[in-house]
């Protein structure tokens, strides 16, 4: 063990970063903003709220959503301040650089590919869902094959043949003939895939094409959501409130339903629906004023987002028993309950429109916290940190994640990922709590535009509220978080830290 794994870069370091950084500057506040909105507003409001109503929290879904929320806005405070001192792309590995050392920057790296990858390999997923039912209204079906993943077709497949319904696929897609390879079946999510890649796209022509992108998918899945909150609010019966937190009851197989727990179970897993605010973050390099646009954008999309959810959480839980909310698309279903056919055209080209944007943020987020790490060095440059000629985006670095978790997505089933993405994003958050508290107490002098009001109390809050909700997420998860940084740790110790800046600046004594 050396010196150079606990060894810290200097704040000097990354304003030397910044001198010399060729990325475009063009984004304002509410440009950062909207990307906020936009990595937000996605598969956790559009799709989960149906499960985390129906089993875990019953018509109080609502308070999970505030809940939830608390714990996000003590990191987003602590996000805030570090922002606004430190303005550069890495966000939280950046943060953690300069306070805890590169061993800890390069494991939270790491970690956050858990967050930003893999939570974009979930949403393609959500995406193509929100596409086949789309499609299905004008009676456009695709192969079931070419639908889902290979171990989701075949769980298709049994379930429908052991309820006897397998005539019923055929409605929902062109083919259910399934190609396999001695027995194995062939599947491929097309969509998912497609998605990936028309996003990678957008994102390697630059930063100014996502962001407008991005403000058109947010002003219609904004518009729509509101919609939802307005027309919906006019058919709340209030009985479906009634009992408001339903009593609590352990089903057959040991899982617990309903009551306070249920509350807080629901705020664990709606808790997917905040990731992405701090992503604003990691744009910091592209952001104009960076000091004071980063902390507005992170704050006012987290403030907005929490609003809309809570309404929307309400209304839902209003308009029907929350025994009868649909899982899979439970806005579009509940509308179409009231048989409000054109609301469920509307919420479904919302949902894509939305997802999209999720998507375009969160690989956008991706490309640049390899960006940051291959500067320092613990990434090969010519592959993460090269800048297109023309357009001035990491092109290489972007297509590298597009096409990975473009084949993710399209292989693989995401329930599990989803969870890891939780856990991996708690992790994340609770670092940046503990690294805003270290940099105060190391350098209480340095400038922060943006100071987080009562800081240990607020990084305290933080810290525990996230940790409670790491603690409710099943133990496999934690084996699986274990395992990544396992893998991660082996990449450091056998590339990065022989290839650190840091480290042969250390050895060069040149710091
Ligand atoms: N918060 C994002 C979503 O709900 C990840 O899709």
């Amino acid at each position: 063990m050396s010196n150079q794994i606990w060894a810290r870069k200097p704040v000097s370091m990354f304003e030397e970063d910044q001198k010399n950084s060729k990325l475009n500057k063009v984004l304002g506040k509410w440009g950062l903003t909207a990307m906020g909105i936009g990595a937000v507003i996605g598969a956790g409001i559009f799709v989960l709220t149906g499960l985390a109503a129906r089993e875990y929290a019953g018509p109080a879904l609502a308070v999970s959503f505030i809940i939830a929320g608390i714990g996000c806005a003590f990191a987003a405070l602590c996000y805030a301040e570090f922002a606004s001192l430190l303005p550069v792309e890495g966000s939280a590995y950046a943060y953690s650089y300069a306070t805890m050392g590169e061993f800890f920057a390069w494991i939270i790296g790491w970690d956050l590919i858990l967050e930003y990858a893999m939570a974009s390999a979930s949403v393609a997923v959500g995406w193509s869902g929100y596409l086949g039912k789309f499609l299905a209204l004008f009676n456009i079906h695709l192969p079931l094959w070419l639908m889902h993943d290979h171990a989701t077709v075949t769980r298709i497949l049994n379930e429908a043949t052991s309820k006897g319904v397998i005539g019923d696929l055929s409605n929902q897609y062109s083919s259910i003939d399934v190609p396999s390879f001695m027995g194995f079946n062939i599947a491929f999510n097309l969509p998912a895939f497609f998605i990936i890649m028309i996003v990678t796209a957008i994102l390697v022509k630059g930063i100014k094409e996502a962001a407008n992108t991005n403000l058109i998918m947010v002003a219609v899945k904004v518009a729509v959501i509101l919609f939802v909150i307005i027309v919906g609010s006019f058919f709340i019966d209030t009985n479906n409130w009634v009992p408001f937190i339903p009593e609590r009851y352990i089903d057959a197989s040991g899982h617990g339903h309903y009551g306070w727990m249920g509350v807080l179970s629901g705020a664990a897993y709606v808790f997917f629906a905040y990731i992405g605010f701090d992503a604003v973050s990691t744009q910091a390099g592209e952001a104009k004023n960076p000091q004071k646009s980063v902390p507005f954008g992170i704050i006012v999309s987290l403030i907005v987002c929490t609003i809309l959810y809570i309404l929307v959480a309400l209304v839902l839980t209003g308009m029907i028993s929350y025994k009868e909310i649909d899982l899979e698309a439970p806005l579009s279903a509940v509308f179409a309950s009231y048989n409000l056919g054109f609301a469920v055209f509307i919420i479904s080209i919302a949902a894509i429109a939305g997802l999209t944007s999720v998507l375009l943020v969160m690989l956008l987020g991706q490309s640049r916290v390899f960006y940051a790490m291959s500067r320092d060095g613990l990434l090969p440059k010519s592959t993460f940190g090269e800048l297109h000629n023309k357009f001035k985006t990491p092109y290489k670095a972007t297509i590298l994640t597009g096409v990975v978790v473009a084949f993710i997505s399209a292989l693989t089933p995401i329930e599990d990922i989803a969870k890891l993405v939780n856990i991996g994003t708690l992790l994340a958050f609770i670092l940046v709590c503990i690294a805003v508290w270290i940099m105060r107490v190391k350098e209480p002098d340095r400038p922060r535009p943006f100071k987080t009001p009562y800081l240990p109390v607020v990084a305290t809050l933080g810290i525990l509220s996230n940790l409670a909700m790491m603690l409710s997420l099943e133990l496999v998860n934690w084996l699986r978080l274990v395992a990544w940084l396992a893998i991660g740790c082996i990449i450091y110790f056998a590339y990065s830290k022989r290839h650190s800046l840091l480290g042969k600046r250390l050895k060069e004594n040149k710091l």
